[in-house]
């Protein structure tokens, strides 16, 4: 191996909870329909983790399907790392109990924050540290439950989310041609209040003055709050330029691109974005309608499937990319490297 490997998807692996709820079934909780959330979102139904099912529960799923599918087990891992919005608990991160889950340990685990944008977040991340050469095999994970901080009653947000996991396993290897390319990060943070969720110690932050009282549950948590109206604007304006950056900087053009993996939170979103890309819509995969929102399990969700039904051939170029709390947004660019 040259001292600057290249980074590979060797497997993908993903989980749904078995539960599914439609939108026929939440109308009947707030006031809203079926026609509302399909016309507004593209969502027609989404999966919702039992109760007694954590984050890691889903996390553990996904990690062993991806580990079978890269031919690998657990004890071959230099590093695991889960991107999540709702870890289990407040610590220890939720990747520490995914590898005990795993019944292995030694090797350094944590949970990156990015919200919808962990995973896209997570991937540039690692694809440094791995070309640098800390770690020759990672399993990254993005899992959510979402529904744990969902306001039932609030038919702005409750419609629009729902729980998964989805996993890749990434191997530092030779440069064949194929692999993980440069990534792009952003985030501006002077959008926060549009969408957020509090833990009770934010009561007292005094960036959150401006916010109205909040109810926190049991738990200590508030519910997710999204003035959506403002947040879908800035996230189809600041999709639209990280996708046309992301290509920039790997000197790539439109018509190269073979597949978009968008973050699923509003097809007329994900519409927006292959609009800006003069890319046909069969060319984006789209999982928004079956899962909803699934924040930053939906990117590694939608890989996963494209892997399993054989869309993904050997060598094509696949653009990811995320827009979220924070605002944080980003973009990765790669060419598949598995057969
Ligand atoms: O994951 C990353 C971040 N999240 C996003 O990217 C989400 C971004 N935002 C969105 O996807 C969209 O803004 C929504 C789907 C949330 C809303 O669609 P919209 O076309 O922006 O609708 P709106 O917020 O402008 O609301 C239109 C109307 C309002 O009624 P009035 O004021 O016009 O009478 C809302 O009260 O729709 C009403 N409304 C609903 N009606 C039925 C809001 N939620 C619902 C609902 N059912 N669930």
């Amino acid at each position: 191996m040259n001292s600057f490997p290249t980074i590979h998807i060797r497997g993908t692996g993903g989980y749904l909870p078995e539960r599914v709820m439609t939108n026929q079934e939440l109308s009947q909780l707030v006031d809203t329909s079926d026609e509302w959330i399909r016309s507004r979102s593209g969502i027609a139904c989404r999966h919702l983790a039992a109760a007694d099912e954590c984050t890691s529960d889903l996390a553990t799923h996904a990690a062993r399907q991806a580990l079978d599918d890269a031919g690998i087990t657990a004890a071959d891992l230099d590093a695991l790392v889960v991107a999540t919005t709702t870890p289990d608990l407040i610590f220890p991160s939720t990747a520490s109990i995914v590898q005990s889950r795993l019944k292995v340990a030694g090797f350094p685990c944590w949970d990156i924050q990015a919200v919808c944008s962990g995973f896209v977040y997570a991937l540039a991340q690692l694809e440094g540290m791995m070309r640098a050469g800390m770690f020759r095999r990672v399993l990254l994970i993005g899992a959510e439950t979402m529904s744990g901080i969902l306001d039932w009653q609030d038919r702005g947000t409750c419609v629009l989310f729902g729980d998964g996991a989805g996993a890749v396993v990434l191997e530092a290897g030779e440069d064949d041609g194929c692999g993980l390319m440069r990534s792009v990060l952003h985030c501006d943070g002077s959008y926060r209040e549009l969408l957020m969720a509090r833990h009770a110690r934010c009561q007292r932050a005094p960036n959150t003055k401006n916010m109205p009282a909040l109810e926190i549950d049991a738990a200590g948590v508030s519910a997710i709050q999204m003035r959506g109206n403002e947040v879908f604007r800035v996230a189809v304006n600041k999709l639209g330029e990280v996708v046309q950056e992301v290509m920039q900087v790997n000197g790539v053009a439109q018509q190269d691109i073979d597949w978009l993996i968008p973050h699923q939170a509003n097809i007329r979103i994900l519409r927006a974005t292959a609009k800006k890309l003069q890319l046909p819509e069969e060319r984006m995969v789209v999982t928004v309608d079956r899962h909803a929102n699934t924040s930053a399990a939906s990117v590694p969700l939608a890989l996963n499937e494209a892997a399993r039904d054989g869309r993904l051939q050997r060598g094509q170029l696949l653009l990811l990319e995320a827009f979220a709390g924070g605002f944080a947004w980003g973009a990765n660019m790669l060419r598949w490297s598995r057969d």
